[in-house]
């Protein structure tokens, strides 16, 4: 049917395949896993450890809790260009005899030959099946049983028991469905990857995200070295995990030492930049804020925030104009995460409140100093979660001085560990200000 009956609207009706055959027909649903055929007691289950096999990539590894599991689906996920392909080839050319099939949808086998030379490495046991047929890598699957095998992409594939063109949102439910029977009642892992667009919703792997195991989603701008992988879904593991990876002229390059972002690509002495000493998932590293105060050229002053809640910073300004006096009200405030990275750890606050304050007064907080607080409503500095970790990257990185909440506890341990390290405790922002701009 060309034009919906119900809003008028051309084009927008999708094919759902209805299966009819009464009750004992299996559906082919979203989680049918394997072929279980009783209901068991919780005793009956074999519960011993998943078996796991290890990408030779610590950051991989790490990010999937401990290597792959057998049998599972685990999607990659993120925008064009930002390195999927590029990842998942470098996974076998980088595994000493793990044999791995990977189909490719997208691309010729000419084209993966190319990139493969320019990835280097070892390309014994890894075939190349380009075909787009879903039945047909089923079947080639079954016959070849490899170690891995890995589908780029799953917008491209299609199976003909629908009719609808691949990427439609059925063709794409209905062959990771077939993928996922395929993983479970093999124990082949299987690796997926899915475009996703700016909004990440159109008929992309967000419909995939509760069929699949793992979720990994790639972060950053595509035009930016670095690109971000965070598992946002796991089965098998925890999701509080990233990695980092740095886009090279032979492929991409495990970051295992994040704060690398930081290195300073400015001379000493400029205003507008702090550095914060931050979490994600399990990593600690240091980032630099960064941010620009100037009068209002038009009415309504601007704020801009790139890898930062607005909405926090309008609320960290508003805490400056009331709690600390300062004039902000009338300024355009533009602020930046170095290295394209998404923040979401409260423990910036402080970092974000000497960056601006730094830019307004124009005056350049020494590069050896960091931050790690959040900002309360009244102004008060809050403990911030595992402050002996940031204390020690912070350490270890060559910082003279972190400042930090007055409030909570520093184990007397860290202080006696850190003996270069000045670790200043600070009320409120207002006694902040005191010290750090005391020449003013
Ligand atoms: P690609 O992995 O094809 O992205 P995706 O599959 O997510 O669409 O590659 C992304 C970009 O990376 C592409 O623009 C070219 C670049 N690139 C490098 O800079 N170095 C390399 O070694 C490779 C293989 C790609
Ligand atoms: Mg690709």
């Amino acid at each position: 049917m060309g034009r919906c009956p119900a809003c008028g609207e051309w084009n927008t009706m999708v094919e759902e395949k209805v299966e009819t055959g009464g009750p004992v027909s299996r559906r082919s649903g979203e989680n049918s896993v394997g072929s279980s055929s009783r209901p068991l007691s919780l005793a009956e289950i074999d519960s011993s450890a998943e078996s796991r096999t290890t990408l030779e990539s610590a950051e991989m590894d790490r990010l999937l809790g401990g290597g792959i599991v057998e049998g599972s689906l685990v999607l990659i996920a993120g925008e064009p260009g930002i390195g999927k392909s590029t990842l998942s080839l470098q996974i076998p050319l980088h595994c000493r005899g793990l044999r791995t099939l990977y189909v490719t949808g997208e691309e010729s086998a000419r084209q993966v030959k190319l990139r493969a030379a320019r990835l280097g490495g070892d390309s014994e046991g890894c075939l190349i099946y380009s075909e787009t047929l879903m039945e047909n890598i089923m079947s080639e699957a079954r016959r070849i049983m490899p170690d891995l095998m890995i589908v780029d992409s799953i917008q491209t594939v299609y199976t003909q028991t629908m009719e609808s063109s691949p990427g439609s949102v059925s063709q794409i439910k209905e062959c990771a469905s077939m993928l996922l029977r395929l993983a479970k009642e093999t124990g082949i892992p299987v690796i997926l990857i899915g475009h996703i667009t700016k909004e990440g919703s159109i008929a992309g792997p967000k419909v995939l995200e509760h069929i699949v195991d793992v979720v990994l989603q790639f972060e950053g701008d595509n035009t930016g070295a670095y690109r971000l992988l965070r598992s946002i879904k796991n089965r098998f593991g925890s999701t509080a995990e990233m990695a980092v990876f740095e886009m090279t002229g032979c492929g991409l390059r495990e970051v295992s030492n994040p704060s690398e972002m930081l290195i300073p690509m400015h001379g000493q002495g400029l205003s507008g930049i702090a550095v914060s000493a931050m979490l994600d998932g399990s990593r600690s590293f240091l980032i630099e804020v960064q941010s620009l105060v100037s009068s209002a050229a038009y009415g309504t002053p601007q704020r801009s925030a790139t890898g930062f809640d607005v909405r926090r910073l309008n609320m960290l300004l508003a805490v400056l104009e009331k709690r600390a006096g300062f004039r902000l009200g009338v300024k355009d405030v533009f602020l930046n995460m170095a290295g394209g990275l998404r923040v979401s750890d409260p423990a910036c606050d402080l970092a974000v409140i000497c960056a601006v304050l730094s830019s307004n007064f124009d005056f350049a907080i020494p590069s050896d100093v960091c931050f790690a607080g959040e900002v309360g409503l009244s102004g008060e500095i809050r403990p911030v979660s595992q402050t002996e970790r940031r204390v020690a990257e912070a350490a270890r990185l060559g910082f003279r001085t972190i400042f930090i909440s007055s409030f909570g506890a520093v184990p007397p341990a860290v202080l006696e560990q850190h003996k270069d390290l000045e670790i200043v405790r600070v009320p409120d922002v207002p006694a902040l200000c005191r010290i750090l701009f005391r020449q003013k």
